[in-house]
């Protein structure tokens, strides 16, 4: 198991390019199981969760190829049951249900693993199928779907937290090939949906109001091969932004959006950084010490949950108090322990972290404790005095390509060890 040690106080400065959006490639990867023809995806990062949807994809009998970023997939005859072994890995892999279920009428797979961000349902996916007109089971640790054939309806998929990204997706995928118009009512309005609507648009579907919170399905026959190039990871690019804010003279982001990053930037803008937007990258520029900041997590387009350990780790040198609510995930604040051993003032109460500007962290060993929370101990690692050690670096490689190589570029002085 690896483990990163990272040098603090290295300026950065450079040009770092964005890598393609994790979110966005699972569930397209996963929508290439509704048509016999091939399909070739561009700008597939190279992580451990696509390789996990990827060896799915191949255990349900898809012929799939990689080369550097562009991934291609025939799959031309396909089974339905995806065991635990794969899924476990990974929560994403629950998106193949929706493709399984259009096409095949019947879809097998394990309740999915992943990052421990507290209690994870799908109980609103499910309800989608069924609404869809799906039998669904729950039994020994498997849920197993099946129809004769699915029937578009109105679907009201809001849940006590709000939207469901990949509740939205994966109704999606199932009422494409489904009869009729399927209705999705309190969609997802996220990047990653829409760019998915538009990979299963040009596959041959016909889904309109992808990005607003109706989303409208109208099933057709079948759905043919199609070629895509996924849009760039907006939580990647806000984590080199943080970076950039932390320790950067001037950090750009090329092959960024801009549009998907507003909240992130409006934050940071508000924390005093100058950040500049061209069409299709960011610049940040330095400037000490952030202005202490009031921040809550939403879904898009408000500020990101996958974004929030991130953003307190920027918070944690400040000349005074922030408080970071999180409205998606309440038990999502693993990394404030971790920040604590570093020399962090932060209390938790209920679901706001209230963190106390400190005038020094330290360098110290840490545990990286799901995705983003690795990654804000490496950002926290490059304000630290001395050496941090992030222990448990799986979790960053799940969704971070070659971070360390990328900071790296940028000044920064980061060892990966093997141990
Ligand atoms: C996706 C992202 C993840 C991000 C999250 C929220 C992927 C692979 N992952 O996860 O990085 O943090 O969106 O932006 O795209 N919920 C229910 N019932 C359900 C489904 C969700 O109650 O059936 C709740 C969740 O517990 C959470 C909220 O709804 O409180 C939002 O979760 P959701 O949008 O579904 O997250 P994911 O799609 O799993």
């Amino acid at each position: 198991m690896d483990k990163i040690l990272v040098h603090g106080g290295r300026p950065l400065s450079g040009n770092v390019r964005v890598s393609g959006s994790k979110n966005s490639a699972l569930p397209i990867l996963a929508a290439t199981l509704l048509t016999r023809d091939e399909c070739v995806i561009h700008h597939v990062p190279d992580l451990s969760d696509i390789h996990y949807m990827l060896q799915i994809l191949s255990h349900l009998g898809a012929q799939v190829e990689r080369a550097s970023g562009t991934v291609t997939v025939k799959a031309e005859k396909i089974a339905t049951e995806a065991p635990y072994e794969l899924v476990r890995k990974m929560r994403a892999s629950v998106c193949v249900l929706g493709p399984l279920l259009g096409r095949e009428n019947e879809a097998t797979v394990s309740l999915p693993g992943g990052c421990v961000i507290g209690d994870r349902p799908i109980d609103l996916h499910l309800k989608g199928f069924e609404a869809l007109g799906a039998a669904v089971r729950v039994q020994g640790g498997n849920v197993k779907c099946f129809a004769s054939q699915l029937k578009g309806a109105v679907i009201p998929l809001r849940g006590k937290f709000g939207s469901t990204v990949l509740g939205t997706d994966n109704i999606m995928m199932a009422a494409v090939l489904a009869d009729g118009t399927t209705v999705i009512d309190g969609a997802a309005e996220e990047p990653e949906v829409v760019d998915l609507a538009n990979f299963l648009n040009a596959m041959g579907a016909k889904i309109e109001g992808a990005g607003t919170r109706r989303i409208i399905v109208e099933g057709v026959k079948e759905l043919h091969g199609a070629e895509h190039a996924v849009i760039p990871d907006r939580i990647e690019a806000g984590t080199f932004l943080v970076a950039g804010a932390i320790a950067g003279k001037e950090v750009k982001l090329t092959r960024a959006n801009p549009t998907h990053l507003q909240s992130v930037i409006g934050a940071l803008e508000k924390a005093g950084f100058r950040i500049e937007s061209k069409k299709d990258s960011v610049t940040i520029h330095g400037n000490g010490a952030p202005t202490p900041l009031e921040l809550i997590t939403e879904p898009y387009p408000g500020f990101p949950t996958d974004m929030q350990a991130q953003m307190s780790a920027l918070l944690c040198k400040t000349n005074g108090i922030s408080t970071i609510t999180e409205n998606i995930f309440p038990q999502r604040f693993m990394h404030v322990s971790e920040l604590k051993r570093m020399g962090a003032n932060i209390t938790l109460e209920n679901a706001t972290a209230i963190i106390n500007g400190v005038d020094r962290l330290s360098g110290a060993p840490v545990m990286a404790s799901d995705l983003r929370a690795s990654a804000a101990l490496v950002l926290a690692g490059l304000q630290a005095d001395g050496v941090t050690e992030v222990n448990r670096v799986y979790h960053i490689d799940r969704g971070y390509e070659m971070i360390d190589e990328k900071l790296n570029a940028l000044g920064a002085e980061i060892e990966r060890v093997k141990v």
